[in-house]
């Protein structure tokens, strides 16, 4: 077998796209109470890229190729995250993604919680019904990052309140609140199919990097991003004083006059939001933080490269999730 050509591949990514589309909304809520359910139609229909889902899949192909028995896990697992985005906007007062408002803001708090759990739940009833013969396997993993988020979110909230939050605390954060959900993602659909052990454990790793390049590239978006494209609004992280790679390498970089105007700048509560992320901005610009980004997007991406570059699988196999993994570094939504 020839090494597809990337036509194929985009054929290969748009396929397993509507596959996902149409699992996600195949089965429909109950219609009572609307509160609790119209949330739930109104995140899920709102236009995510699939991230998650797609990993999965294109991780069990690697092996196998109907995909029918994994679809359920990958649809409870982008069910999943589209509770914690939910939680996430309200914990982070997010007025908008997706170019639309918030659940909390076109409804209420209380909403965006109950909303935000009966998702959780029905992730766990999806990533259940899973047809492979390991389930119980996938439903562990799922529970244990499940956790994990939830670690890495408090990490992130308790970070918002201190100026010492080092690189190496930093990443550890973001591997828990955004990594492990992606390399969880792709050791689902190898583990599903069947994969050895090793490759289980490489695949977990791959989509880890994925994960951290991923969550420092939506840091980068969150400043220099086009909000109509980005869905969300720009500068959000610097009016919550979140420790951003921006944020952290930019206190660890900047000479102390800077470091002290940048903190000035950030705690100050009475400054117009506009004119406080104009200034962030052009401190994290002076120091050379939108390269500084790129730089470590592309360490993390030549990490995952090289795994799947060394992965024992015929390279034709590959070829999607390759194409697939190129296509996460320097997306704009
Ligand atoms: C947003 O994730 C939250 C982060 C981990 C950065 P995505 O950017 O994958 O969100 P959607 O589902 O595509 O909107
Ligand atoms: C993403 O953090 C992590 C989770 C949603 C669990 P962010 O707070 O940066 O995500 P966005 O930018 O709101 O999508
Ligand atoms: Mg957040
Ligand atoms: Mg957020
Ligand atoms: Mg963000």
């Amino acid at each position: 077998m020839n090494t597809p050509t990337r036509h194929h591949c985009i054929r290969t990514m748009k396929k397993l796209l509507e596959t996902i589309e149409k699992a996600l909304h195949a089965e429909g809520y109950p219609s009572r109470p609307e509160g609790l359910y119209e949330p739930v139609d109104y995140v899920l229909s709102s236009g995510g890229k699939r991230v998650r889902p797609m990993l999965m899949l294109l991780s069990y192909k690697l092996y196998r190729d109907d995909v029918d028995a994994i679809l359920p896990a990958a649809v409870g697992l982008e069910t999943y995250h589209n509770h914690t985005l939910l939680h996430d906007d309200l914990m982070d007062r997010a007025d908008m993604r997706h170019g639309r408002p918030t659940v909390h803001r076109r409804w209420d708090d209380n909403t965006a919680i109950l909303s935000g759990d009966a998702m959780l739940v029905m992730a766990f009833r999806r990533v259940m019904r899973a047809g492979c013969a390991n389930r119980e396997r996938l439903l562990s993993l799922f529970a244990r990052t499940a956790e994990e988020v939830c670690q890495g979110q408090q990490y992130d909230v308790n970070f918002e309140r201190r100026t010492d939050v080092s690189e190496a605390e930093y990443l550890e954060m973001i591997r828990l609140k955004t990594s492990v959900l992606l390399a969880c993602a792709a050791a689902m659909g190898a583990i599903g199919a069947g994969a050895p052990e090793a490759e289980v454990r490489s695949l977990y790793r791959f989509a880890e990097c994925l994960g951290l390049a991923f969550q420092i590239e939506d840091d980068y978006l969150d400043v220099y991003g086009d909000a109509a494209v980005f869905g969300k609004r720009i500068g959000g992280d610097i009016l919550c004083g979140k420790k951003t790679f921006l944020l952290v390498g930019a206190l660890a970089r900047a000479d102390e006059a800077t470091r002290r105007e940048l903190l000035a700048c950030l705690a100050d509560g009475e400054m117009a939001a506009e004119e406080k992320i104009a200034r962030v901005t052009s401190v994290y610009d002076r120091l050379g933080m939108a390269a500084c980004c790129r730089a470590q997007i592309e360490t993390y991406h030549a990490e995952a490269r090289a795994l799947l570059d060394a992965l024992p699988v015929a390279e034709a196999r590959k070829a999607p999730l390759r194409a697939f993994a190129e296509s996460l570094s320097g997306r704009k939504s």
